[in-house]
């Protein structure tokens, strides 16, 4: 299943056809264009916005994340040129991408932050963002959680049931403060690229379920202790069709109106990320038709509006170098077995992901179509499968593109390996942005009591 196959289901009444989002071609298609932002090839070599990529792990070793200031800032003005204005904000997802030097520049660009957790808030707040520019989502905050979002007086938080708004009734008496709060809506839509990252459904745990959501959006405004912000609705994530944005942001303008016509104040519309990017080609994605969707449903709307972006913004800005261990042939199949793995880059394997997988160095050679696999003890630890790749051996270096999305933070330590190292390439020069973890910090975090000795 390809994971860019937008799942039309229940949107069939969606009243409007919409073009697909369309995608523009990537840099790297387009080999002499050395001043656009991101990977390309030059003579053969894979570089990245004015360097080659294997001076890169020659200099941080492998393996290596890479990304690009330049394609992220690339990204987001072509988010803000379908996308701006007075009362419209843009919430990067930290959940795609939260190393500090990332949140940084989304800082500087102007975004705020849409976060999902107090280790997210610790991560803005260490960026630089302030608690006013940040969303906070997610199905389950704790109680320890919302206290502190409510004392730091975040900009807007997204309640999901109607336990969580009595929650944040109680301690918004119990501090005297009065948060402001939206409630997220289940549209009961299915949009989204594969089943684990749908979320618009109504059998899924994400949102109120439609037919509640007045009522609850009544109780919590005649509380007298929470500020109503207004409705949210995110749908899914890697969607590459307008429809399913159109139907979940019509059914919740309907509410919205509804709730103004009966005198409540609905400031805010809070319209969700899951933008798709396409990885088979790499092609960026053109958000004309997410632009004009927008404007489809709120153009004659008063309402502030807030969008949720963070694969579009960071994956087509990020690889993953990995060097070749070596290569072995059981039958009629090459096995390229590579220094990166299923615990560097999780996607492939989760959610059957196809990442496109380049050599850094061309050369014309045929061979086997190769899975690409990893070190680690499983079947399922590989980064791509088939692929049409040239003769390779040891030492030889591939990128996994499309790779600043849900990559290095889905990182972990199984098989007791070091995380990898993320780089990020600003003005021509690759920066250091996270230790290389070595595998003694990974023996500090254990503990062995001393009980165990007197058994
Ligand atoms: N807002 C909310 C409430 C979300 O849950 C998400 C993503 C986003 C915004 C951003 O969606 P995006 O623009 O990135 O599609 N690990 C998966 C993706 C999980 C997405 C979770 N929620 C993957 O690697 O494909």
């Amino acid at each position: 299943m390809h994971l860019y196959c937008y799942q039309q289901q229940h949107v069939a009444s969606a009243a409007t056809l919409i073009a697909p989002l369309k995608y523009l071609p990537a840099p790297h298609l387009i080999s002499d264009l050395m001043t656009m932002a991101g990977f390309y090839r030059e003579n053969d070599q894979l570089c990245v916005d004015g360097l080659r990529l294997d001076a890169i792990a020659d200099q941080f070793g492998t393996p290596l994340y890479v990304y690009s200031a330049a394609a992220i800032t690339a990204n987001y003005h072509a988010m803000t040129a379908v996308f701006s204005g007075k009362n419209r904000r843009i919430h990067y997802a930290m959940k795609a991408n939260s190393n500090l030097a990332v949140l940084r520049l989304m800082q500087n660009l102007g975004a705020g932050v849409d976060i999902v957790s107090m280790g997210e808030f610790a991560r803005a707040i260490a960026a630089g963002f302030a608690p006013e520019q940040m969303v906070f989502s997610g199905v389950g905050k704790t109680p320890d959680e919302l206290r502190a979002a409510i004392s730091a007086k975040i900009g807007q938080i997204n309640a999901e049931s109607q336990a969580e708004i009595d929650t944040i009734i109680a301690l918004a008496k119990a501090s005297g403060e009065q948060p402001a709060v939206a409630l997220r809506i289940n549209p009961d839509i299915q949009a989204g690229g594969h089943a684990k990252i749908s979320t618009g459904s109504s059998d899924t745990k994400f949102g109120i379920p439609g037919h509640l959501a007045r009522d609850i959006y009544i109780h919590m405004a005649e509380s007298g202790v929470i500020r109503p912000a207004g409705l949210a609705v995110h749908i899914g994530s890697q969607i590459m069709d307008c429809t399913g944005f159109i139907a979940a942001w019509q059914y919740m303008r309907q509410c919205a109106d509804d709730l103004v016509n009966d005198g409540y104040s609905v400031p805010c519309l809070d319209l969700g990320g899951g933008i798709g990017v396409d990885y088979m080609t790499g092609q960026t994605a053109d958000l004309l038709a997410f632009g004009d969707a927008v404007n489809q449903v709120f153009g004659q709307s008063d309402y502030h509006l807030a969008i949720e972006p963070g694969r579009s913004m960071v994956a087509e800005a990020g690889c993953l170098i990995t060097q070749v261990i070596n290569v072995k042939t059981n039958e009629d199949k090459r096995f390229v077995v590579v220094d990166g793995a299923m615990n560097d880059l999780i996607r492939p394997t989760l959610y059957e992901a196809h990442h496109r997988i380049e050599p850094l160095a061309v050369h014309p050679s045929h061979d086997l179509p190769a899975d690409i696999v990893g070190p680690v003890c499983e079947t399922g630890d590989y980064l791509g499968l088939g692929r049409d790749l040239p003769a390779l051996a040891a030492n030889d270096l591939l990128a996994v593109m499309s790779a600043g999305a849900y990559g290095a933070v889905m990182r972990s330590n199984y098989n007791t390996r070091p995380m990898a190292a993320e780089v990020m390439v600003i003005d021509g020069t690759a920066h250091r942005i996270s230790k290389p973890q070595q595998v003694s910090d990974l023996l500090a975090m254990d503990i062995i009591p001393a009980s165990l000795d007197t058994i």
